[in-house]
């Protein structure tokens, strides 16, 4: 499908990367810093106070679904959410459009996630308020490489490097993750980004990827294993993606193929690498692609990660919403105690 690029995302549907135009990625990137005060129970926003989102989700989430949620409440909005597809009314055979229809006259602004690709777009032309894309089957992932590269900001400050000439590897079930097509597809912005893909022959990253990276002239390897050191300044581990396999016994199979512990890492990557992770990692022994060994490392991001979540999904919520340049002016303070970090 193809995405018109907005240079504002005011009253836009979130659906995919495509969408966003340089300007608008560097507005957002600089809004989710301004939310960090928040986030930390610091101070309070009330901005959206009296607007309404409705969280759709109808396929299994946890963080996404609570940071997309704690990101509209800590504006001062309120959430109504729907979760499974068995307590909705698609299971009686509803269409997606009838349903947007529905929910835009509601709520001022849509979340949603839903197994089938392209599904979420769909929705969309049904609705009159924005919809924002939290993942369509394996298609698109655009809220989490947005703060996937929140994420590659900050933490490549903290081991002074930046995007210029990131070496990024991606590793795992790169056939099926989301979060790595819209990744790939977010960092083409940045014109000496490398890559290295590291996956099974059979969950290799997809041709029409491989397609963009080649038109836009970014440099890529692909390898089939952890066989010699990689110079990546970063590492994106991924699950298999069990859930869009044709049967348990196929993604039993990749299970644990490429696995990363203390061992492993500290072979084939330099100490400095930065570890992340979209999670929920899969810590069954069978699986366990991220030993809890490298929770000790301070360069394991997966945690600041997933709090990065927050303030990205802030940062979207202000925009769509045409608040972003007024937020400051609609603070209040925090009466209980906290204990953010
Ligand atoms: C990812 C997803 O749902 O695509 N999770 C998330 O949103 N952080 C990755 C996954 O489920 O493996």
């Amino acid at each position: 499908m193809s995405h018109t690029v907005l240079s504002s995302l005011a009253g836009a549907h979130l659906l995919s990367i495509e969408q966003l135009h340089p300007d608008t990625l560097q507005a957002l990137l600089a809004t989710a810093d301004t939310m960090r005060p928040y986030a930390l129970r610091q101070k309070r926003c009330t901005v959206l106070q009296g607007a309404l989102l409705a969280n759709l989700f109808f396929e299994p989430s946890t963080r996404t679904r609570v940071s997309f949620g704690a990101a509209f409440s800590l504006l001062g909005g309120q959430v109504l959410e729907t979760t499974g597809m068995g307590s909705s009314a698609l299971s009686k055979g509803e269409s997606l459009k009838d349903m947007a229809q529905v929910m835009s006259g509601y709520v001022d602004a849509i979340a949603m996630r839903h197994p089938e690709d392209g599904s979420v777009a769909q929705f969309a032309q049904g609705s009159s308020v924005p919809v924002i894309n939290g993942g369509d089957g394996s298609n698109e992932h655009p809220t989490q490489a947005l703060l996937d590269l929140y994420t590659l900001h900050h933490e490549l400050a903290r081991v002074g490097k930046s995007l210029d000439k990131l070496h990024i590897g991606l590793m795992g079930d790169l056939k099926h993750g989301r979060t790595v097509h819209s990744l790939v597809r977010l960092l083409r912005h940045y014109p000496q980004v490398r890559f290295t893909f590291i996956s099974p022959p059979e969950l290799a990253i997809p041709h029409y990827l491989i397609e963009l990276l080649n038109q836009s002239g970014h440099a890529y390897t692909i390898e089939q294993g952890l066989n010699t050191p990689l110079d990546v300044d970063v590492i994106y581990q991924t699950r298999v993606q069990e859930e869009r396999f044709a049967s348990i016994d196929e993604a039993n199979h990749f299970r644990g193929a490429l696995r990363l512990h203390q061992q492993s890492f500290f072979q084939y990557f330099d100490p400095t690498t930065v570890i992340m992770h979209p999670l929920p990692r899969d810590s069954r022994s069978d699986a366990n692609e991220l030993a809890t060994d490298l929770d000790e490392l301070s360069n394991l991001a997966i945690f600041r990660q997933a709090h990065n979540g927050v303030l990205m999904r802030m940062a979207i919520f202000a925009h769509v919403l045409g608040v972003a340049d007024i937020a400051t002016q609609h603070e209040a303070p925090v009466l209980w105690y906290s204990n953010k970090i």
